[in-house]
């Protein structure tokens, strides 16, 4: 059993309390390499914003949940040594769907973990969630649940149809179940293809694709019922199409890539929105810029010389992220 204090990690109950108070959003940013946790970390440290480093089902399945809490570990050390002398880094479970997957996260450092049970039904789901906090909250690490299902390109409905989070149900939630944050549905949804082309309009001067804004009826709806209480957005890559543009310049096939528009986002940060979470934005730039090496020089083949420029790139990302749409920076003096 290993406790994130002793890692020098935090829980993210006062990144939420002063982001709240503060009008603000904390980044949360998935991680499952080596260049985009340092990215991150230079990110972060150069603009001194708290940070949460999300690991996925999938980054566990890839990189090894073991390695990476390791890596978060080590991420620490490393932003003490850029000259951010007070690193405030959340290592976080994303998506978790177990009890013992949550619980394995708390017992080998990880300082917060979402229990995703919004599949199940709202019984079932605060029944699973309260389990998890239990047992999270003997070590102070910090739980986020999801009430709501968020929409997927796949889906047969519309944004408007999607499972929006029910305002009437989110005071029973959040005290039954003791979470400390709560994941909402307001029409974001993960990945690159947020909406189909049929759901936007086209935009006369540039001929791309708007799409249906975001449900804030809900969102104040929710804030009013739980008035403080910190909220989370999944699924809110803006998918910046100067990358999907060099992707496809460069030999790729995406097609009617659409995500959320960053006024949008830079209004519910403000909100009680107080973790955005961003992962498909940064994969955008790491395959942009590998891209574009491998184009234009055909004989590279040391990885540091295409995953460098990668990591640039994500840095970049994740700069503009914090001071121009989350308004995180500054915040972890
Ligand atoms: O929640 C979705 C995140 O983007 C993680 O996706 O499971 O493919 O790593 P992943
Ligand atoms: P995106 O796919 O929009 O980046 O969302 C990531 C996410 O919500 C991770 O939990
Ligand atoms: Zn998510």
């Amino acid at each position: 059993m290993v406790n994130y204090k002793d890692l020098g990690l935090v829980n993210t109950v006062e990144m939420f309390k002063k982001a709240v108070a503060g009008g603000y959003a904390i980044p949360a940013f998935n991680f499952n390499n080596m260049e985009q946790m340092q990215a991150i970390i230079q990110a972060c440290a150069e603009t001194k914003s708290p940070v949460i480093l999300q690991v996925s089902s999938g980054a566990r399945k890839y990189a090894n949940q073991t390695i990476l809490r390791y890596m978060a570990e080590g991420a620490v050390q490393y932003a003490k040594e850029l000259g951010w002398e007070h690193p405030q880094i959340c290592l976080h479970l994303d998506h978790g769907d177990t009890f013992e997957l949550c619980k394995s996260c708390v017992d080998m450092g990880f300082s917060s973990v979402m229990i995703d049970a919004s599949s199940l039904p709202f019984e079932e789901n605060i029944k699973l969630t309260k389990q998890v906090v239990e047992y999270a909250h003997k070590y102070d690490v910090t739980v986020e649940a999801e009430l709501g299902v968020l929409a997927g390109v796949e889906d047969e409905v519309s944004a408007e149809e999607s499972h929006y989070t029910k305002p009437e149900e989110v005071i029973e939630f959040a005290t039954r179940s003791g979470c400390d944050s709560l994941a909402i549905s307001i029409g974001t949804s993960h990945g690159a293809y947020k909406f189909k082309p049929e759901q936007c309009k086209v935009d006369p001067a540039t001929g791309r694709l708007v799409p249906p804004p975001l449900a804030f009826d809900v969102l104040h709806e929710i804030e009013k019922k739980l008035p403080g209480f910190p909220i989370v957005l999944h699924g809110s890559s803006s998918v910046p199409q100067e990358e999907v543009d060099t992707i496809n310049k460069y030999g790729g096939a995406l097609k009617a890539a659409v995500g959320i528009p960053e006024e949008q986002l830079r209004e519910a940060a403000k909100s009680a929105v107080c973790k955005i979470n961003i992962d498909s934005d940064s994969r955008l730039a790491m395959t942009a810029a590998i891209r574009k090496v491998f184009a234009e020089k055909p004989a590279e083949f040391d990885p540091r010389k295409y995953l460098g420029p990668a990591r640039d790139s994500m840095k970049k990302l994740y700069m503009h992220k914090i001071i121009n749409v989350l308004g995180s920076a500054g915040k972890a003096e």
